[in-house]
C-alpha cells in the first residue's frame, strides 16, 4: 500500500466562542475519511506562542527553541508533516495574528512543501484572508494549491449535524484535499531524491 500523505490541519483561530470549532471539526472529519492521508490536527491554541521575539530569523531559529516550550514543540508538530491545510476565518479582511506569528516561527520546516486554506467568515467567506496568506506562504518557500474552501456567512453556514448546509462545500473540500495529495506526494518525493538548497 502507498505511504499515506501526512496532513496537518491548522486551526487558526484561538478566541474564546471560536466559530473554528464547528468548521474544523468538520473539516477534520472530511480529511480523516479519506484512505490516503494521515490527518494531524494542529490546533494553535495548544501551542500558545509568544510573539517573534528571537535575536535572528526563524531559518536561524527554528533548531534552538527549547523542546519543551510551545516554539519547539510547535516546529516539531509542523516538521515532519507533507501538507498543510489551513482553516482560517477572516478578521478585518486578513487572516489572524496568531497565524502569522506562527508561520513566522518556521522556515525550513515549512520549505518545498504544498499549502491549501478553508475559510470563513462574513460575505467574503475569508476569501481576502486567503489572497493575503498565498503571498506570505510563498515567502516561506511553499506551494499554495489554486483549489480553497470558503464558508461565507459562517454562523448559518452549519447544519446542526455540524455539516455544511451547502453540499457543494464537501465537493471543493475534497477537491482541495485531493490538490493537496497531488502536490504532496509529488514534493515529498523530490525533497528525498533532490534535496533542495535552503
Ligand atoms: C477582529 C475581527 C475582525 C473581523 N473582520 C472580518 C472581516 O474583515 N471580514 C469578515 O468577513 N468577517 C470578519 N469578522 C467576522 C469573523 O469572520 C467571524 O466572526 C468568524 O466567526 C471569526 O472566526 P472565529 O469565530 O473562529 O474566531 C471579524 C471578526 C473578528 C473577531
Amino acid at each position: 500500500m502507498a505511504e499515506k500523505l501526512k496532513l496537518g490541519v491548522i486551526t487558526a483561530s484561538t478566541r474564546e466562542g471560536r466559530r473554528a470549532d464547528v468548521v474544523a471539526r468538520w473539516f477534520l472529519e472530511v480529511a480523516s475519511a479519506r484512505a490516503d492521508l494521515d490527518v494531524v490536527p494542529l490546533d494553535l491554541r495548544e501551542f500558545p506562542l509568544p510573539f517573534y521575539a528571537e535575536t535572528v530569523p526563524a531559518k536561524l531559529a527554528e533548531a534552538r527553541y527549547p523542546a519543551d516550550d510551545a516554539r519547539g514543540r510547535w516546529v516539531a508538530a509542523v516538521a515532519p508533516l507533507d501538507a498543510y491545510a489551513v482553516v482560517t476565518p477572516e478578521y478585518n479582511h486578513a487572516y489572524p495574528a496568531v497565524l502569522k506569528n506562527a508561520l513566522d516561527h518556521g522556515y525550513a520546516v515549512w520549505n518545498r512543501k504544498p499549502i491549501g486554506f478553508v475559510s470563513y467568515g462574513g460575505v467574503a467567506g475569508g476569501a481576502r484572508a486567503v489572497e493575503q496568506l498565498r503571498l506570505v506562504v510563498i515567502e516561506l518557500q511553499m506551494a499554495p494549491v489554486r483549489s480553497e474552501v470558503n464558508l461565507a456567512l459562517v454562523h448559518r453556514a452549519f447544519d446542526e449535524a455540524g455539516r455544511p448546509k451547502d453540499a457543494s462545500h464537501v465537493a471543493r473540500a475534497e477537491t482541495l484535499l485531493d490538490d493537496l495529495v497531488w502536490w504532496g506526494e509529488a514534493l515529498r518525493d523530490a525533497r528525498r531524491t533532490r534535496p533542495p538548497r535552503t
